[in-house]
């Protein structure tokens, strides 16, 4: 049985930090991938083997996710990883869903206003989160990724399972199935996994003030439930993911982190 979302009300989405961040990630997608449109959109065309396309296409690249819920200092260890890799020479993307290009940044606002009036539906919510990950793939992900570069994106597809399939109750199965077909069989190559209790993230998030977005309004039990989704994903996949304790100092939480990068990147290249 679907758990029902919580329907909230409120005027915007989100302060004014949100806009400036929103620009900026809009601007470098689009910048970084002119040259590579009309390819990603004529393979798009030819595909006949959706489940198989993805692992086929030419990928130099590599890519990684950042995950957790709100309040657990994804943004913070998302620099420390962009750093570690610029340092050493490599190209970077760094971008985060939902958004990552100017539609797929209107997509995520659709889906952060609390929007009195008008409750999204949880199957919409579904809908519009993998719309905007399709556009941000076809216009970001698969052009960096196919000239050599590595991604770095805050969030992704295991966001999906965790708040639509845990916390909004949707069957993971169902999610599965749009994530082949808007994927066809990419996915990250590591997934650092920020974990900490729920009331603990949200004494953080409350430490910070502002005006909190749809998301952020939700009660206890969804972040558990988001939560419990992803520990289940990172125990079901223990070769992508890395399960970071990030109730300790963000010194110690950094240092895991450049170890879990020393050890994946070298093994890489
Ligand atoms: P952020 O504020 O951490 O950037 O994420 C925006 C919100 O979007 C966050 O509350 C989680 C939510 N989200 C989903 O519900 N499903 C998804 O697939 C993604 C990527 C994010």
């Amino acid at each position: 049985m679907r758990k029902k979302a919580k329907q909230v009300s409120a005027q915007s989405a989100r302060g004014a930090g949100d806009g400036a961040e929103r620009r900026s990630y809009a601007r470098d997608g689009v910048g970084s991938v002119q040259g590579s449109i009309h390819s990603a959109s004529s393979k798009a065309r030819r595909r006949s083997s959706p489940e198989q396309e993805g692992k086929r296409e030419a990928r130099r690249g590599h890519f990684i996710t950042l995950e957790g819920a709100e309040g657990v200092g994804k943004s913070t260890n998302l620099a420390l990883v962009v750093e570690w890799l610029e340092a050493r020479g490599l190209e970077v993307v760094q971008t985060r869903e939902p958004g990552g290009t100017p539609r797929a940044e209107a997509i995520r606002q659709l889906l952060l206003d609390p929007a009195e009036g008008e409750p999204l539906d949880d199957d919409a919510e579904l809908l519009l989160v993998f719309a905007a990950r399709a556009q941000h793939l076809a216009r970001v992900i698969r052009p960096a990724l196919a000239r050599g570069a590595w991604v770095v994106c805050d969030r992704f597809t295991d966001a999906t399972f965790a708040y639509q399939g845990g916390g909004r109750g949707i069957p993971a199965p169902r999610i599965a199935e749009l994530e082949t077909f808007v994927q066809r069989g990419l996915e990250p190559d590591l997934t650092l996994l920020l974990d900490m209790p729920i009331r603990e993230a949200q004494r953080r998030l409350a430490g910070r003030g502002g005006e909190r977005d749809r998301f952020e309004r939700e009660r206890a039990d969804f972040f558990e439930a988001v939560r419990a989704a992803y520990l289940d994903r990172a125990q079901a996949s223990p070769q992508r993911f890395a399960v970071i304790d990030a109730t300790r100092p963000l010194a110690e939480v950094g240092e895991e982190i450049r170890g879990v990068l020393e050890e994946r990147v070298s093994a890489w290249q």
